[in-house]
This record gives C-alpha cells, structure tokens and sequence, in this order.
C-alpha cells in the first residue's frame, strides 16, 4: 500500500457489513481494525448491506431496520469517523441494484453456486434447498455493492474472501467484453487500458479466524459463544472466565499454551507480548501460575480496548442518538451516490446503454 498525501487524489476504499446484529471481536480484529487505519489514508466508503439481510430474514424487516442502526453504532463507536469516512445505506443507492443485474450476465450460475462462502453459509445456516433466489444473488450483488465506488482495496474477514476473488472475476470480464481490455494484460493496468473497473484487492485483517469464547468454533452470534463490542466489563468478565482451558491442570503442573484458547486470546489483545511469553514460559514449566490468572490478564486487555469504545458509543444512546445516526447515513449516503451515479454512467456508456444521461433526485 502506498500512503497518499492530500495533494493526490486518494485511492477509494470499500468494505461493509450486513446489518444481523452486533459486532463482535471476531469482526474487530478481523476488519473493523483495518478500517481505522485506512481512513486517514484512502477515500473510504462503509456500506450498510441492509438489502442482503432479507436474503435470510425477509421476515424481519423491523429488526433489520434496528440492526441497520445499530451496527452504525458500532462503527462510530469503534471510531469511524464520519467526517473523513462515508457511510452508505445500500438500499438508497440505486446504481448498485443496477449494476447487479449488468454483472449477473457476466458470471455463469454454476459459478456463483460454485462459491465457497455461499455453500458454506447454506450449511451453517441450514438453509438446505429452499433459500430464496436472491440468497446466491447477495454474491453478485456484493460485486456491485464493490465496484460501484471503483475501490482499490476491500478490506474483510477471510470468509469473505471468496466473494472478493469472484468480484475481481466480473471487473476483469466487464472490461475484456465491453472496453475491450486485453486479457493478458495485468490486474493493475485494467484501468489503464482503457477498462471503467479496476480489479479490487482484499485486505485480509491481522485475525483471519478468531475462536469463540466456548473455545472451539469461530466466534459468531449464531453460535452463542460471541463477545460483543457493546458488552459491559462484567459481561466480558464472566465470558472470559468461564473458558475452558483446553486441558485440566493444577497451577504447578506443566500445561500446553497452544491448546489453551485463552492464550490466543493473550496473543491477538494483550499489546505487551513480552510478558505473554512470560506467562506462556511459566506456563509450559507449571511455575505456580492458575488459569485464573491469564485470564484476568485477557479481560483486563479487553476491558483496555473496549473501555474507548463504550465511550463513544455512549454520545449515540437512545432516540436522540438514532437521530443523529440516520442523520450521518443520510449525508452519507448523499455523497456515495455521486459516485455511484458516475460509475453507472460509465459503465452504461462502455455497454452502449448511454441513451441520455439521468440525474437522481434526493428531495426530502
Ligand atoms: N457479505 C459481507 C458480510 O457478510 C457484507 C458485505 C456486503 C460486504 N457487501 C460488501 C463486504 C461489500 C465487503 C464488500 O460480511
């Protein structure tokens, strides 16, 4: 990545979340991190993939709405800023619904059924063989929700990679069919040579898969076992002290680090990692040390990164609070949608679509 200074235009960057709960942990490390640090950087934009929540919950359209405010909260409270950062409301850019059915022409349907992401979430989910059509849609859809803004980076959890991969695979086709790019030609120089998208790249987050807090599975709220954001430090207390170790032992008893989940936990949140490897030492050598203590170690480190976090999410509490939110989506997503509108009209042009040139209204 090169750092862009302000008298450049800045690269633009694209991630989002859908909107089915809370963040936890899991999404901090695995990409909401990387969001922070790309702000001062890039030109960032954060979408609120409100439309793919009713792939699975069509039935909930009040609780989507909520969770939609909500993980904005989140967001803001982690520290996305909205004065440098944009915040995009999926469901009112146009020119993404658009640019999803323009793209669902250039990917074959057994290639979007291929994908490993969907396939894994039809298992997880137990979806089995009657997910509406629009739920292997979301994946080209996603491709839109990308290419809209023309990113450089897409900065996600590596579940999502997959959809990143298939992303790249409709930049390239679009520009080969309708701008003529040559095929041999370099992912980087798409843009270049003449094609309207560049062919994105996924940022991985520093913790591809974090575990749980019962130890085993990834952490994920379907599965219970999750630590949120917005959770108080006795909840943080009480779901990190009730991990099990992995192994029983007494505090003088050799014990194995590598099979304990609390010290990947020590690992990814405790900054001073000169003293986690004291503890994993004393550990190995059962050096008078209990569980109990490399615990209090790991809810102290994550109380220290969530304490900031609860702070600022306190100025967005209540009505007032969800006031200001659809406020800050509003502005942004206003800003997203000059944007969007030129990416469409570019690619309508490449698609020889450009009958005339439409301005969208936002008249409230
Ligand atoms: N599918 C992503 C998830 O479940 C959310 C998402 C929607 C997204 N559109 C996106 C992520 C575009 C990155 C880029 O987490």
């Amino acid at each position: 990545m090169t750092p862009k200074n302000d008298t450049q235009p800045r690269d633009r960057v694209l991630t989002g979340d859908t909107p089915t709960g809370r963040l936890h942990l899991g999404h901090y490390v695995g990409s909401v991190e990387n969001r922070l640090r790309l702000q001062d950087e890039y030109e960032c934009y954060f979408l609120l993939a409100n439309m793919h929540a009713f792939t699975t919950r069509a039935d909930k359209s009040e609780e989507i709405r909520r969770d939609t405010i909500e993980i904005v909260k989140d967001w803001l409270a982690c520290g996305i800023d909205p004065q440098r950062s944009t915040i995009v409301l999926q469901t009112e850019v146009p020119a993404i619904a658009e640019l999803s059915w323009f793209f669902a022409m250039l990917i074959p349907f057994n290639r979007v059924m291929r994908n490993p992401t969907l396939k894994t979430e039809i298992e997880s989910k137990n979806l089995g063989d009657t997910y509406p059509f629009g739920f292997p849609m979301y994946a080209v859809g996603q491709c839109a929700d990308i290419l809209v803004f023309r990113p450089k980076y897409v900065p996600v959890g590596e579940d999502q990679a997959p959809h990143i991969e298939m992303c790249r695979e409709v930049a390239r086709r679009f520009d080969q069919l309708f701008c003529h790019v040559d095929p041999h030609v370099d992912d980087a120089d798409y843009p270049k040579t003449g094609g309207v998208f560049p062919i994105p790249e996924a940022l991985i987050g520093r913790v591809g898969r974090l575990v749980g807090a019962d130890g085993k599975n990834k952490m994920s709220k379907s599965l219970n076992n999750a630590i949120y954001l917005s959770d108080t430090p006795k909840q943080v207390k009480k779901k990190i002290g009730a991990m099990y170790p992995g192994q029983s032992r007494n505090p003088d008893e050799p014990g194995d680090p590598d099979i304990n989940p609390v010290f990947e936990y020590a690992d990814i949140f405790i900054k001073d990692q000169a003293a986690v490897a004291e503890l994993k030492d004393r550990y190995r050598k059962g050096d008078n040390i209990g569980d109990g203590h490399i615990k209090l170690a790991v809810i102290d480190a994550v109380n220290e990164l969530l304490d900031p976090i609860r702070t600022r999410r306190a100025q967005y509490a209540g009505a007032a609070g969800d006031d200001l939110v659809l406020d800050i989506i509003r502005q942004g997503t206003r800003r997203a949608n000059v944007v969007a509108e030129e990416t469409l009209a570019m690619a309508k042009e490449a698609m020889n679509l450009n009958f005339w040139r439409r301005r969208l209204s936002d008249d409230d």
